[in-house]
């Protein structure tokens, strides 16, 4: 870890502790343990099918989205929540704004973009903040960006001939081949089961050391918490014996694609 960006870290944690101490919200907060830990998902997701499985959440897929998108890079920390000690705002993310609608969008109803990007950084990106390169909301979301025109999904299998299709599915190991030559052999891919019950793919998850370096694995500390999450979320790691569907994007019908 970089002692100087640590050093900052710190510093603006404790002021930010100073000021709201009334609140009591960082009391308890060290800002050396968001800095501990080795991995970091890179997530993406694919558009025709984040509203598939949702029950109550309202989606609207905007006109421009038209790729895989990034849900969010995540340190694996213990936190659920890194720290709101890293204050974000609007400005900071200014110039990288047209890229961030069209590559990192929310894609829930009348919820802001920036807003999304906010609760990310507060929840993730401040924690990443110890590393070069990400020492700070602008650049913390300039590396996403960057981290996206690496990782082509879309590329990948479009190359391998697998596109999006209400009528064919295919077998878990020919997704996987077609994704692991550019993002490892570590990568997960997540899936919902739409109300037909068919397994769709709609994330991936791609594990990389803070240098950036595809890889690792470690036992995740949030997964305990992630497996009680899924009452909300209802994405699972992809099975598989069951054949993968690979949805289009509806606009019409964002919840219900291949209905
Ligand atoms: C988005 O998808 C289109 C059509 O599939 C493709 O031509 C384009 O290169 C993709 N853009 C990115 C950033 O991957
Ligand atoms: C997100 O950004 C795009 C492009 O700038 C804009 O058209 C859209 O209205 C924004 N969405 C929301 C919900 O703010
Ligand atoms: C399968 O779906 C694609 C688009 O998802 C459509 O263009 C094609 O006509 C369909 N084929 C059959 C046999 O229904
Ligand atoms: C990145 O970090 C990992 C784990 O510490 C190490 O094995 C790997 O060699 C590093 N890669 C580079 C390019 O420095």
């Amino acid at each position: 870890m970089d002692l100087t960006a640590a050093l900052s870290l710190a510093l603006i944690c404790s002021l930010v502790l100073i000021s709201t101490q009334e609140e009591g919200i960082f009391q308890e907060d060290h800002p050396e343990k968001f800095c501990a830990w080795e991995c970091m998902t890179f997530t993406l997701m694919w558009p025709g099918a984040y509203c598939v499985g949702w029950t109550k959440i309202q989606c609207k897929i905007p006109d421009y989205v038209k790729n895989w998108t990034i849900h969010g890079l995540w340190p694996m920390v213990k936190e659920r929540t890194c720290c709101e000690c890293w204050p974000i705002f609007h400005s900071d993310l200014v110039e990288l704004e047209p890229q961030l609608s069209l590559l990192w969008p929310t894609l829930i109803n009348k919820k802001s973009n920036y807003s999304f990007w906010k609760q990310e950084w507060h929840k993730h990106g401040a924690c990443a903040g110890c590393v070069e390169g990400m020492n700070g909301p602008t650049k913390y979301f300039q590396t996403a960006l960057k981290l996206r025109s690496l990782y082509s999904i879309d590329g990948a299998l479009y190359a391998a001939g697998i596109h999006p299709s209400c009528n064919t599915s295919y077998q878990y190991g020919k997704l996987h081949s077609a994704l692991a030559p550019g993002l490892g052999d570590l990568h997960v891919m997540q899936c919902v089961q739409d109300r037909k019950n068919r397994q769709v793919l709609v994330q991936v998850k791609i594990p990389m050391y803070k240098n950036f370096t595809l890889g690792c694995q470690r036992h995740h500390p949030n997964l305990r918490q992630d497996s009680r999450k899924q009452a909300t979320s209802p994405g699972h790691p992809c099975r598989y014996e069951e054949p993968i569907y690979y949805f289009p994007i509806s606009r019409e019908s964002p919840e219900h694609p291949c209905d």
